[in-house]
Formats: C-alpha cells, sequence, structure tokens
C-alpha cells in the first residue's frame, strides 16, 4: 500500500483485482462467439481495468475509447450525459462489451448503452470493475462486475477524486473529510 499520509483505507488489493480480471476475463471469452469483439472504454477512470481485462480475455480484442461528462442530479434533474469525446470506428453489426470502473448512480450507463443501441451493433453489454448497488437510481443491466461495495467513496486502480489518486495500486476508501 502507498504511503501518501491520507485518509485512505485499502478496500481492494491489488491482487485481489488481478484475481478477478481473470476471472472475469475467462467468463467473457466463453460467453462471446468466436469473432471481433469490441471493447469501449469510459475514460478516464477504466483506462487500467481496460488495459488489463483486454488482456485477460483470451482472443484478440479491439478497443476504443469515449469520454463522458455527467451532469450532477443537482443541477440537471434529467440525468442527462454529454458525449465529450466520440468513438472512432463504427459499431454497426459488432459485439460491443462497455469497459467502466465504476457504476454508481447509474445515470451514465443507462445513457451510454442506450446510445450505443442506435448505432446498430450485433450487442451492446457492460462489464465494472465495481458495482455500488445502493445508490442506482438508473436501472442498469451490468453483465460482468468484479465487486460489488457499500456505498462508499473509493479511488486507486484509475479511479479518481478531484483527479488525484488513480495510480494507485489498491482500490481503497477516501475517509472523509476529503
Ligand atoms: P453514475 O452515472 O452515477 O453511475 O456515475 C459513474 C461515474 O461516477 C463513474 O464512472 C465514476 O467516474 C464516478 N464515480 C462514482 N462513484 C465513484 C467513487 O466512489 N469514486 C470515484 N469515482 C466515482
Ligand atoms: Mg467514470
Amino acid at each position: 500500500m502507498e504511503n501518501r499520509s491520507m485518509p485512505l483505507r485499502p478496500l481492494i488489493s491489488e491482487q485481489q483485482i488481478h484475481a478477478r480480471i481473470a476471472e472475469m476475463g475467462a467468463r467473457i471469452d466463453a460467453d462471446y462467439p468466436a469473432g471481433d469483439l469490441y471493447l469501449i472504454g469510459i475514460l478516464k477512470g477504466a483506462c487500467f481495468f481496460l488495459a488489463d481485462l483486454a488482456r485477460a480475455i483470451h482472443r484478440e480484442v479491439f478497443i476504443d475509447f469515449m469520454g463522458i461528462s455527467s451532469y450532477g442530479m443537482n443541477t440537471r434533474s434529467s440525468g442527462e450525459v454529454k458525449i465529450t469525446r466520440d468513438l472512432d470506428i463504427s459499431l454497426e453489426g459488432r459485439h460491443v462489451l462497455i469497459v467502466e470502473d465504476i457504476v454508481d448512480s447509474g445515470v451514465t450507463l443507462h445513457y451510454l448503452t442506450s446510445v450505443l443501441q442506435t448505432r446498430n451493433p450485433k450487442s451492446v453489454r457492460v462489464a465494472a470493475l465495481l458495482d455500488k448497488p445502493e445508490r442506482r437510481i438508473r436501472p442498469v443491466d451490468v453483465a460482468y462486475v468484479g465487486f460489488q461495495i457499500p456505498d462508499e467513496f473509493v479511488v486507486g486502480y484509475g479511479l479518481d477524486y478531484a483527479e488525484r489518486y488513480r495510480t494507485l495500486r489498491d482500490v481503497c476508501v477516501l475517509e472523509p473529510p476529503y
């Protein structure tokens, strides 16, 4: 565990993360028919997860990234989400797996899965490293979940607080006051 003298409480270790991703990769490999699979990583939090998951799937996968900014539910009740960086590739006729760091309210993925469905893919599923089911306000079908966690704010392994802590190897709870 890195010592940055911050109020960080280790929740999921690097070893646990890698073991679980190996299982997820094997499961994904078994679930999809032979052929192309497109992994769509959501910037920036999912970048480490996508890198490890892609290599745990023992076939060739194609990767691309989307940037999303979600208007907080306090400022916008519609739950509207904005795409800040779109894909370079077409999804037409392709098996698409959205790769996300964490599903919280579900607003982001609820919106994103519906947007990607309009691009005529063969299928759209979601893989998320972490899931906070208690916080859900929009339904999201998450086909592959790494870990369900309680309603606490976590950082590390790509997840940030104000752009900090992404490079921590473990997932840690950031204890308030931040
Ligand atoms: P949702 O639309 O509320 O599901 O938001 C999901 C996004 O909020 C994630 O992709 C993260 O960027 C961010 N997020 C939610 N919970 C946490 C957390 O505990 N730590 C860091 N980021 C989080
Ligand atoms: Mg995110």
